[in-house]
């Protein structure tokens, strides 16, 4: 029991869904933003931004309710959250945790910031970015994002 647990809020547990532990504090809203989330869906969100962390020093933590993610998110989360970790929830309990990789190469979920690039002309092609040492790299033109990929979220 904790001294003063009336100073003490913490963010519900969640019953069934995902908690992203571990967010580079000040990324949650941009985490909301990859998962499609702006609160219309009427799904359980619960926020927390720049929360104290052991690891981290400061963090933030998304959980969602009834939702899990699919590798294309957590390719892109793992750009903007590297030591992010990935709980699925299940009745309560913590039944897989994962750390998120980066990975080889991103489709479909960024935009160009080139605007002459055909990816932003009127055709039918899916953007693809490699992940390269200093950020991603357009495989179309060759522009590279280094800072802010969360600027670039592809909305979905
Ligand atoms: N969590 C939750 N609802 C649950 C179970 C867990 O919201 N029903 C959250 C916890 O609050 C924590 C995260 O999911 O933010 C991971 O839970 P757990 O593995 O139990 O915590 P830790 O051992 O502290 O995780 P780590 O080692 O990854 O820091
Ligand atoms: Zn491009």
């Amino acid at each position: 029991m904790s001294d003063a647990p009336d100073r003490e809020l913490r963010i519900s547990k969640i019953r069934d869904g995902t908690v992203i532990d571990h967010i580079t504090g000040g990324q949650a809203m941009n985490v909301l933003a990859i998962l499609g989330i702006d609160g219309d869906e009427g799904i359980g969100v619960s926020i927390g931004m720049n929360v104290p962390s052991d690891k981290l020093g400061t963090k933030d933590v998304v959980k969602v309710e009834g939702r899990e993610l699919s590798q294309g998110e957590v390719d892109v989360l793992s750009l903007l959250a590297p030591e992010a970790t990935v709980n699925i929830v299940r009745e309560f309990e913590v039944i897989e945790k994962k750390r998120v990789e980066r990975p080889e190469r991103v489709v479909g979920l960024l935009t160009c910031p080139n605007h002459n690039c055909i990816t932003n002309a009127d055709e039918p092609v899916e953007s693809a970015f490699g992940v390269v040492a200093d950020g991603v790299r357009c495989e179309f033109c060759g522009e590279i994002v280094r800072e802010d990929i969360g600027d670039h979220l592809a909305v979905h």
